[in-house]
């Protein structure tokens, strides 16, 4: 029985009832993705209809928290542990000579929005984008597998242009490009949370090949057949894969595009990939993701592992939580159990050291719920005084995709210290508990209550 990739997903999400099947036909233009913005990416669609298309879509797929955990066979406590011991541990994938990917392959007269059910998001987005697309290329040194998402600008016919804000993948073409020769790609749409969240570790912090760092979180290997025209290996049971080279000498203008936090991003010349073969299933259903939604869930996990690691070198660290507010990328939350009064500082400190793109962050002791905002603001309005809480870093390295800074990538940072004092004093703080309130089951009460 195949356990790999998105069928087998789909399976799960319906045997937990959490697929919702839309059967009303969408448009790919604006509606569709209109559809999963209104569940803010964290439920499972699927689109049985789309105008113009024989294709299903389905989006929405790796955005709710709690679910991915489940997809993960992960939970929040053992997430960050999950995720550190496969970094630790790659396990060898295994290659297999044929598999249902291969039912279908086209080499002539590619078409790709005459092929698929591509969605345009936004008003102002220049076109359709394949946002869902996993790109996977070989280190020409390694031969290591390096797997990312990239967005893909549909330009017509084979074409796609690419957007690669990673300096080690477009370090690696410029080097060909130099000789003129192209770089290999193919693009894995129809995947699995194990493959989602392999592709989001980075291969320039770890070093690591990211099929294994799949197997390893899988518990298996992660089953690959050959490309058709590339020399690559790519998932047997994807739904659809485009094999293609990032073109030498060729730049086109990508943009705009509805992405990070909501906003309209650059318009500037980036690469461009030629199809030469796409592969897909019998009946492919196509992947979406609502651009800078359901990715930044991904993300954010990895973010944590950072920030939970850099701050446990300092402090005793019980959890961490890149927000969701924040776009997975600007925002911290963490608690500690404080030992010492410079606790709370020092883990401002180490937090927003552990990666250049977190602005703020609020550290609070472990009777606080730092996936609560409210408990957040509880410790803050109850917990810490400005004059003495609050630091502030001006003019620090920050993200270069964050408009408040006018894009230069020079960031105030922030920390709060909510964490109640030490000592005699901390009696002041103890939180107020009705005995046995936990064991009211309210229903008992209120027979009749919805
Ligand atoms: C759905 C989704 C879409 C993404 N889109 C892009 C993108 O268009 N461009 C980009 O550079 N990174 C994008 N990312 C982030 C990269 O895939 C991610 O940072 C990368 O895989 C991490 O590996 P690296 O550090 O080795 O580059 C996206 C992530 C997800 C989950």
């Amino acid at each position: 029985m195949e356990r790999q990739m998105l069928r087998y997903t789909l399976e799960q999400l319906r045997s937990m009832d959490e697929l919702l099947v839309c059967d009303r036909e969408v448009d790919a233009k604006y509606e569709l993705g209109g559809v999963l913005k209104y569940f803010k990416n964290k439920k499972p669609i699927l689109f049985n209809r789309i105008k113009g298309s024989t294709l299903k879509g389905v989006g929405g797929l790796y955005g709710n928290r709690e679910l991915f955990y489940k997809l993960l066979n992960t939970t929040h406590e053992d997430r960050l542990f999950k995720l550190m011991e496969a970094i630790a541990n790659p396990q060898p994938y295994r290659v297999v000579k044929s598999g249902p990917i291969k039912e279908n392959i086209i080499k002539r007269n590619i078409d790709l929005p005459r092929l698929f059910p591509i969605p345009k998001y936004h008003e102002k987005d220049s076109s359709s984008y394949i946002t869902a697309g996993v790109l996977v290329v070989k280190d020409p040194e390694t031969k290591q597998y390096y797997t990312s998402i990239r967005r893909l600008q549909v330009n017509g016919g084979n074409k796609l242009s690419v957007l690669i804000a990673s300096p080690k993948l477009t370090q690696d073409f410029l080097e060909l490009e130099k000789q003129n020769k192209p770089l290999e790609v193919a693009i894995i749409l129809g995947y699995d949370a194990y493959f989602l969240m392999a592709s989001q570790i980075s291969s320039a912090t770890y070093g690591v090949d990211k099929y294994e760092i799949d197997s390893a979180l899988r518990g298996e290997p992660l089953e690959l057949v050959p490309c058709e025209t590339v020399d690559l290996l790519v998932p047997a049971y994807s739904e659809i894969v485009l094999e293609g080279r990032i073109v030498p000498g060729v730049r086109e203008m990508e943009g705009p595009f509805g992405e990070l936090m909501g906003y309209y991003g650059k318009v500037a010349p980036h690469p461009i990939i030629e199809i030469d073969c796409v592969m897909h299933r019998n009946d492919p259903i196509f992947q979406i993701a609502f651009p800078c939604r359901e990715e930044h869930m991904t993300i954010g996990l990895i973010r944590e592992v950072e920030l939970y690691n850099t701050m446990k070198n300092q402090v005793d660290v019980v959890d961490v939580n890149i927000t969701e507010g924040g776009g997975y990328r600007y925002g911290a939350f963490a608690s500690i159990r404080k030992k010492n009064p410079g606790d709370g500082k020092a883990a401002i400190i180490s937090a927003l050291g552990s990666n250049k793109e977190i602005k703020y962050v609020v550290i609070v002791d472990e009777d606080v719920d730092i996936f609560d905002l409210q408990d957040i603001e509880w410790a803050i309005a109850s917990r810490a005084q400005a004059s003495e809480d609050v630091v502030i870093i001006p003019g620090a390295l920050g993200s270069s995709l964050e408009p408040s800074h006018d894009l230069r990538g020079v960031s105030d940072k922030i920390g709060i210290d909510a964490t109640k004092p030490l000592g005699e004093v901390a009696e002041k703080f103890e939180r107020a508990i009705v005995p046995g309130y936990e064991d009211i089951d309210i229903r008992k009460y209120f027979p009749n209550m919805d």
